[in-house]
């Protein structure tokens, strides 16, 4: 077995969803930055379109979004249930080091369906295996350098004052 080989078993093994995770991270921006561009680059897409997009907010861009997710979350959900289900996890998640959005570029994903119109109905799909790979090996590669992460889920709720926030184009282009 090549050491390659090892040094990507052993990140498959070791990864996990982190959920307390502290913002004292020693690793260089660029370095993640780096990470998450060749995961988007070299990830496998439908006729290799890749349609896939991250937005890395670190520090205080993180803190922004969790801000965002809190007031969202705080506005859409009965003051019982923003207390119980929402609010410790908004406050563990913003003690972190940074947040990766991901999506998926529907023109890309179009061109892609215009080589193969017969597959068309099978791109959202596929978009939906693209963007889960795409995820998955970004958090592999996070615990190929010692770093902690969780996927979580506050689509569809925080989509539209996110994408104010930072100019995210309607087709995550
Ligand atoms: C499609 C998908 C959606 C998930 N959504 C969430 C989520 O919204 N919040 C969360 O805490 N974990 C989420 N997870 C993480 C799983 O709960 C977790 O990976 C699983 O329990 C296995 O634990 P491990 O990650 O420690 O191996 C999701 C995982 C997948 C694959």
């Amino acid at each position: 077995m090549s050491r390659s080989t090892l040094v990507i078993g052993d990140a498959i093994k070791n990864r996990g969803s982190r959920h307390l995770l502290s913002n004292d991270v020693e690793i260089p921006d660029e370095r993640i930055q780096d990470i998450v561009r060749d995961a988007v680059l070299h990830s496998p897409t439908p006729f290799n379109c890749q349609s896939g997009r991250a937005v890395v907010l670190l520090k205080e861009e993180h803190k922004k979004f969790w801000d965002i997710a809190h007031d969202v979350a705080k506005a859409s959900h009965a003051p019982p249930i923003f207390e119980k289900a929402f609010a410790p996890r908004i406050k563990m998640f913003r003690a972190a080091y940074g947040t990766i959005l991901f999506y998926e570029d529907s023109n890309a994903l179009k061109v892609a369906e215009g080589k193969m119109p017969i597959v068309k109905e099978k791109m959202p799909q596929w978009s939906e295996h693209a963007t889960g790979m795409l995820q998955y090996a970004v958090w592999t590669m996070l615990t190929a350098e010692g770093l902690g992460a969780n996927l979580q889920h506050y689509n569809p709720m925080v989509d539209s004052a996110v994408a104010k926030q930072w100019d995210i184009p309607e087709d995550g282009a």
